[in-house]
């Protein structure tokens, strides 16, 4: 489908409205796939059943967003899927050797199914002995789900803005069904999976709460305009959640981005730290919050003005250079999921304020089909 016939409709960019398209597109990725609390098998074709039965091992690779989706999924594939994970960029895959592990599946991830560094990254991985592929894709006819073994559509619908919104969003949905179907044959509990399905059926109503904070970003949005570098910082699952923020930032606002993870900045990034570097946290209620506070506190006695993205229980409140957007209680597996909205919004509402191309960024194009 082109630009030409998917409608605007009210919107005034494509971004916006697949941003506020995300509640159906999640609901969308679900259909058909749950029964109950427990993930349908036949989500995946009989043969991939057979495939997943002996895989103890996960290698990732992708591009940009998509990357990130695969690093958060990592720490959902060993932490609830008992799955060894590594993700690595598509295109420096090919840049060095591999030890093949034993019974490892190879996982692209492609909103388009046709950026280049992740074709020739599986094909490199083909070649080096990866025995068994399959492929999380928004595009049914492309060149990806052709090359690859088992496919998994994430059924976002067009997405049409350069910057990756609700594709990125259905690809980890789709990966959490990838870590519910392994783990069933490995360490995953059937409790375990019923609490990621509920999880996952309560997205649309969650993600609809997470977009009425939109008011409150348009505010906070001003405070970036003359602002020339920001920093992202989380912990854990959050980082790549935090990486995300910056790549949407910088893509389309053009403002300097950069994601921490919020322990490493004393080992360099603190140096940056002055009023006139905004940082921005991301905050749930989990084990590494104490951590968290920790970072926060170096930023601001170095007169950094932070923004922070909290969970209303992390126990945060807002003071002189400490912004605090709180967003309703947040399930710890779909947290990295819900913590994105708000950073896309984010995004969005700085490059509005800029007066950027918002859905063509310079020197972007939606799907990168050269290396
Ligand atoms: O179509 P793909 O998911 O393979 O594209 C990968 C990246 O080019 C893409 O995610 C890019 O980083 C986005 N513009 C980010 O918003």
């Amino acid at each position: 489908m082109t630009t030409n016939t998917v409608e605007l409709g009210d919107y005034c960019h494509y971004m916006l409205k697949e941003i506020y398209e995300q509640p159906g597109a999640a609901r969308n990725t679900l259909e058909g796939r749950l029964s109950g609390n427990h993930l349908v098998a036949k989500t995946f074709d009989f043969e991939a059943e057979e495939v997943f039965k002996f895989i103890t091992n996960v290698q990732v690779i992708a591009c940009g967003s998509s990357y990130h989706a695969g690093l958060i999924a990592r720490n959902w594939m060993e932490e609830l899927g008992g799955v060894a994970a590594s993700v690595e960029v598509a295109s420096e895959f090919r840049n060095r050797s591999h030890v093949v592990p034993e019974n490892c599946l190879i996982i692209t991830i492609s909103q388009s199914g046709e950026t280049a560094d992740t074709l020739a990254a599986l094909k490199y991985a083909r070649e080096i002995g990866y025995q068994h592929s399959l492929c999380i894709c928004n595009v049914a006819e492309s060149s990806l789900t052709r090359e690859s073994d088992i496919v998994l559509l994430t059924h976002a619908g067009p997405e049409i803005s350069v910057a990756s919104t609700k594709a990125f969003t259905t690809q980890l949905i789709a990966l959490l069904l990838v870590v519910i179907a392994l783990g069933r044959h490995n360490a995953l509990a059937a409790e375990e999976e019923e609490r990621i399905v509920r999880q996952l059926r309560s997205l649309p109503a969650k993600i609809s709460e997470a977009l009425q904070l939109d008011a409150r970003i348009t505010e906070i949005a001003e405070k970036f305009s003359n602002k020339r570098h920001t920093l992202f910082v989380g912990r854990g699952i959050h980082y790549p959640v935090a990486m995300e923020g910056a790549l949407k930032l910088k893509e389309i606002s053009y403002i300097h981005a950069e994601a921490f993870p919020a322990g490493e900045l004393k080992h360099g990034p603190l140096a940056m730290v002055d009023s006139e570097m905004p940082v921005i946290a991301v905050a749930p209620n989990d084990e590494l919050l104490k951590k968290l506070k920790s970072t926060m506190q170096q930023v601001r006695t170095r007169g950094g003005e932070l923004i922070v993205f909290a969970d209303p229980h992390a126990g945060f409140e807002g003071a002189d250079g400490l912004t605090v957007i709180k967003a309703a209680p947040i399930d710890d597996i779909i947290a990295p999921i819900i913590f994105t909205i708000p950073l896309q919004l984010l995004a969005y509402r700085i490059a509005l304020i800029k007066g950027t191309d918002v859905d063509n960024p310079r020197n972007l194009v939606k799907s990168v089909t050269v290396e």
